[in-house]
């Protein structure tokens, strides 16, 4: 069967790829069919009915998520479509910093309209860092830990298809 949703998303050290799972498994539970692929092996969105992006911040900037949808723009336009971004600011409860990284995606889908926008706490393991970035993490005092909160991620994948009437 060909799947009606695409979860598309982007990571460096696996976090984001763990929560974009969740999110097709939770679409699953709810009866749709769904493939859950990395962005950067997605040549076309023909045959999905809507997508959901996904990615995390580097250092103030969402991986390959621009890119990816200046790339299939015209696809996005004719689907519904909703997005996440992951970092480790929305651990600080440090609203500034969360407006800041959210107004990023709501720029990098100003042209979209897409039905839902989120950011998601992600997971910093200190043993998958570079040494330049455990110096970087340090410098800025991030959050290091697994801080994925499952139940806001499954909770945000029903309200995604609720909007999308799915
Ligand atoms: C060098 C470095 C820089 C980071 N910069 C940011 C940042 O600017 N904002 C943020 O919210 N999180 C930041 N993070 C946290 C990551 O977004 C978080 O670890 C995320 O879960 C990584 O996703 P991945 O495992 O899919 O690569 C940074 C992490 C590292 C290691």
């Amino acid at each position: 069967m060909i799947a009606r949703i695409l979860v598309a998303y982007a990571t460096q050290k696996g976090s984001t790829a763990d929560i974009a799972e969740a999110i097709g498994a939770e679409l699953r539970v709810l009866g749709q069919t769904v493939d859950v692929r990395e962005m950067r092996t997605v040549k076309s969105l023909d045959g999905y009915e809507a997508v959901i992006l996904g990615a995390p911040i580097y250092v103030g900037r969402i991986i390959e998520m621009g890119k990816f949808v200046q790339r299939h723009n015209t696809g996005l336009l004719e689907r519904m479509v909703a997005a996440f971004a992951v970092g480790t600011v929305p651990v600080s409860k440090d609203e500034k910093q969360i407006e800041a990284e959210l107004e990023v995606l709501r720029v990098m889908f100003k042209s979209i309209q897409p039905v839902a926008l989120t950011l998601f706490a992600g997971k910093i393991d200190p043993a998958k860092l570079s040494f330049m970035q455990k110096t970087m993490v340090n410098m800025v005092k991030s959050p290091v830990g697994d801080f994925r909160d499952w139940v806001a991620i499954t909770a945000w994948t029903r309200d995604v298809a609720n909007k999308m009437g799915l």
